[in-house]
């Protein structure tokens, strides 16, 4: 086994088409165990902390623009090889490529407005995990 966290939020676009029980009922229908949740604003502040890797990037303004645009659900999971499987089940980024099935490849139609977010290595999960839940926000075995 390979247990996993991984930090996946549900954003604004998500929140506001009522997507919220459909993604965290694939996360449980596969068996992984919810280890933190909130409904939050994030600030400009800590969405271009989060993103820092896109920073000068073409798209950097809309996607910050986008992700404060709203209220998120952010959440923790934890599961074997959760990180690489939640990637998977999140589809591609760009809407041509995302995969019927998946989250983004079923609800979602558009480059920046994709519904998820997901860790998408074990580093950047340890990086983001704790941008959004202090320790006692999580709840371990
Ligand atoms: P995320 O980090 O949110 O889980 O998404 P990702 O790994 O699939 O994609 P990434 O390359 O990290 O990009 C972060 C978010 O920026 C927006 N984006 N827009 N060309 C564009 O218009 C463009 N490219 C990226 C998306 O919201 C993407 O999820
Ligand atoms: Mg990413």
């Amino acid at each position: 086994m390979n247990m996993q966290r991984t930090l996946l939020f549900v954003k604004p676009d998500g929140v506001r088409r009522k997507l919220v029980g459909e993604i965290i009922s694939r996360c449980e229908r596969k068996g992984w165990r919810l280890v933190g949740m909130k409904m939050m604003q994030v600030t400009r502040e800590h969405a271009e902390r989060h993103y820092a890797e896109h920073k000068g990037k073409g798209f950097f303004e809309g996607l910050i623009e986008y992700v404060t645009g709203g209220p998120i659900v952010a959440m923790v999971w934890e599961g074997n090889d959760i990180i690489p499987i939640l990637r998977m089940m999140m589809g591609a980024t760009n809407p041509v490529n995302a995969q019927p099935g998946t989250i983004r490849g079923d609800f979602a139609n558009d480059f920046t407005q994709n519904i998820v977010h997901g860790s998408d290595s074990p580093e950047s999960a340890a990086r983001e995990i704790p941008l959004f839940f202090a320790d006692e926000e999580l709840h371990g075995d």
